[in-house]
Parts: C-alpha cells; sequence; structure tokens
C-alpha cells in the first residue's frame, strides 16, 4: 500500500480518509456509515445565519436520494434504477449517435479545437437532457451542475450558496416543466419537492462526472496510437475495452463521502459517531479486490448491478453503485467510434490538456486538438 494506511485521520481535511479497497467496499455497503453526507457538512461548515439564509437550498439537496439510507433509499431509488434499465439505455443508442454528429459538427465549425465545451460537455449536456426531458442547451446544464459542486465542495463559500440557490431556483423551475418527471409523485407539495429533488440529481448525476470521461477518453485515445488504429479500423469492441481502461485511468470522481453512524473501531482506529469520511476513489483503493464477496443487487437481486462484478470503483459499490454507469459507458463509446471516423487523421494539439483546479472532480477545462482535415 506504498505506507499509505488502509484508515487515518487527516488533520487538514478534518475527516477519516479510506485508501485500502477491502475497507473502502465495507465503508460503502455498511449501516455503520450513513450517505448523509450534506446535512453533516450543513452543520458543520455553514453557520448558522447562513443555513436560516439558504434553507431551502439545504432543503432540496436533503432530498437528493444519494443522501438517503435503507429503506427509504432503496424505495426512491427503485423507480429511477427501473427507468434506467439496461434495454432503455440500448434504445437511447441512435439518439446518442446524433447528439455525437451534432457536437462534432459543432467542433469542427469553431477554431480552436476544443473538446470540452463542444463535444464532452455538449454529448453529455444534450443526452441528459433528452432523458429528462428538459429544453436548456447543454451550457445552461453544465453551469447548473458547476455551481451546485462548487458549493457541495465548500459550503461556507456564501457566494457559493448564493449561486447554488438561484441554481436550484433555475432548475426547479425547468424540472416543473420536463417530461420524465411527470412519471414520479406529483400529488403532494412534498411529492413534488422529492420527484424535483430527484430529477435534479439525476441531472446533475450525469453531467460533469460524464463530461470529464469524455474527454478523457479522446485524451487517451489519441495518445495511444495503437488504440486509436484500432478504434478507426472498426475493431468489435476496442471502444468499450479502452472506455474501460479509461474510468481506471482517470476515474472522473476522486472520493466518496460517508459519516459514522455511531461510536465503533474499524481497522484499529476508534471513530466517532458524526464523523466525516472520504472513501478515495483514485490510486490503489480503486482497484479489483480479490476478497470481496460477489454480494446480489439489494434493489434488483441481480448480480454486479451494486457493482460487486465490478473490478473497481469508479461507478461506486453497494446499494448506491451508479445509475448511470451503463449510459456512460454508451457516450464514450459511440464517442470514440463516431470521432475516429469522422477524423481518422485527428492529433492532440501540443499543450492540448489544461486541467481544472476542481478538488472532488477529475477534469479538463480544455483539451484542444488538430482535426487533421
Ligand atoms: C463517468 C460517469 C459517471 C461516474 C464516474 C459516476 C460515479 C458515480 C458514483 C461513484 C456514484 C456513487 C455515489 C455514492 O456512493 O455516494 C454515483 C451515483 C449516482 N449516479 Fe453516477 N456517475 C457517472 C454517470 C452518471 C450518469 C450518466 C447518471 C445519470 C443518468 C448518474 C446518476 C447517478 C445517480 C442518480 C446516483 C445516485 C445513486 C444512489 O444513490 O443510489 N451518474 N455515480
Amino acid at each position: 500500500m506504498n505506507g499509505t494506511p488502509p484508515l487515518a485521520w487527516d488533520e487538514g481535511l478534518e475527516c477519516w480518509v479510506v485508501a485500502d479497497p477491502r475497507l473502502a467496499r465495507q465503508v460503502l455497503n455498511h449501516p455503520g456509515f450513513t450517505s448523509g453526507t450534506f446535512e453533516r457538512s450543513f452543520q458543520l461548515y455553514m453557520t448558522e445565519t447562513a443555513r436560516e439564509e439558504y434553507h431551502e437550498l439545504t432543503a432540496f439537496l436533503r432530498l437528493w436520494f444519494v443522501q438517503a439510507d435503507a429503506p427509504e433509499h432503496t424505495a426512491l431509488r427503485r423507480p429511477v434504477q427501473r427507468m434506467m434499465s439496461a434495454s432503455y439505455v440500448r434504445s437511447l443508442a441512435p439518439r446518442v449517435e446524433e447528439f455525437t454528429d451534432e457536437c462534432l459538427d459543432a467542433l469542427a465549425a469553431t477554431a480552436p479545437y476544443d473538446i470540452v465545451p463542444a463535444v464532452a460537455d455538449g454529448i453529455s449536456g444534450k443526452v441528459m437532457a433528452h432523458v429528462v426531458g428538459v429544453a436548456e442547451p447543454p451550457e445552461v446544464l453544465h453551469r447548473w451542475a458547476r455551481t451546485l459542486s462548487l458549493f457541495i465542495g465548500a459550503m461556507y463559500r456564501r457566494d457559493y450558496a448564493e449561486q447554488a440557490h438561484r441554481t436550484m431556483v433555475e432548475m426547479t423551475e425547468a424540472l416543473s416543466r420536463a417530461t420524465a418527471p411527470k412519471a414520479f409523485p406529483q400529488e403532494t407539495p412534498e411529492d413534488r419537492a422529492r420527484t424535483t429533488a430527484t430529477w435534479a440529481m439525476n441531472l446533475f448525476g450525469g453531467l460533469e462526472t460524464t463530461s470529464s470521461l469524455l474527454a478523457s477518453t479522446v485524451l487517451e485515445a489519441l495518445g495511444e496510437p495503437p488504440v486509436w488504429d484500432a478504434v478507426r479500423g472498426r475493431q468489435p469492441g476496442a471502444a468499450e475495452e479502452f472506455v474501460e481502461k479509461v474510468l481506471q485511468r482517470r476515474p472522473p470522481l476522486r472520493h466518496l463521502g460517508r459519516v459514522v453512524a455511531h461510536d465503533q473501531e474499524l481497522a484499529g482506529e476508534r471513530m466517532g459517531q458524526g464523523d466525516l469520511v472520504l472513501v478515495s476513489l483514485t490510486g490503489e483503493t480503486l482497484l479489483a479486490d480479490a476478497t470481496a464477496p460477489a454480494a446480489a443487487c439489494p434493489v434488483t437481486g441481480a448480480a454486479g448491478d451494486d457493482g460487486a462484478s465490478e473490478q473497481h470503483l469508479v461507478f461506486g459499490f453497494g446499494p448506491h453503485y451508479c445509475v448511470g454507469a451503463p449510459l456512460a459507458r454508451l457516450e464514450a463509446a459511440v464517442l470514440l467510434r463516431r470521432f475516429a471516423a469522422r477524423f481518422p487523421d485527428a492529433r492532440l494539439a501540443p499543450e492540448a490538456a489544461v486541467w481544472g483546479p476542481n478538488l472532488s472532480y477529475v477534469g479538463l477545462d480544455h483539451l484542444y486538438v488538430d482535426l487533421g482535415v
């Protein structure tokens, strides 16, 4: 483990850091660790005045089911998971191809050729707008996602809270007209608030993460001539196989948060109720744990839906395993194939990659390419 302890208290971050694949799975799949990190962070990082001033924002985020635990979480997740089924994602493939081609047209029409806004944000934004049924263009959806992620990452910042509040108002307005939420409970004000929060969360979940994967896929593929040749040569499965490598080389999320539910001992350390825990998703923590039990999905009963059959933690593990993983994989594989077919002589431009400063995401701000046309 390169001398990194599996579990350690980080004085700077004031939280526990899990840096071990077995322990990571244990924490992500154990009732002794709850998902309510937003609630804990509101208490720890926002002043009482800010909490009062932004109570609508905190109430909205508290309703995201990624913040809930069983049995509430299981019930709220079920209809979303059903909607995002493998057959639904497969049925989206022709639309994803259309969106990808539109974004490649947009890329070719702008100079310098920057993959991030035109292609990575473009495709992920168009796909999520289609899935949720909102009319807003990718740049608006990504502005919302960035604003919310800034606040989630630094709740003590009043300016971030202000912007996140405005985003919540805009999102709520857009989601009141959206198609997907119409099939979810709408009877009471509580139902409507929950449905809006669920779809805001889904929308958010599919934007920054997927954009990061799409840009990294282009970066890595153009940097690896044998892969580029295989994809250009339409070798079956080459794109899908490469996307798996990219996910592990450049996991879009750096860590997942949990809260210690009650005082307990883990890996020889005493953890106190309410302590924050960061499960690292980078380095060796990401890797396979050969001793992991092949648990069935608590929701569908199917093996693999909870990530138990995955070799890595990029999409999480256990009950909160990402509902959008098949969609993100589809978008990345389609992009790779269409990009190679359209611009077979594309190359990375000098100083191609400009990395963003975000601490939670591994994200490119820009990726400049030469289209070779
Ligand atoms: C490469 C792209 C993506 C990555 C790396 C990613 C990563 C993750 C991870 C690690 C989790 C687990 C969170 C936790 O345990 O606290 C998660 C959950 C989630 N993701 Fe994704 N995600 C991606 C794409 C998507 C897409 C496209 C969607 C939307 C369709 C989506 C929607 C969600 C939702 C709704 C959850 C919450 C699941 C739950 O709490 O039960 N994600 N994602």
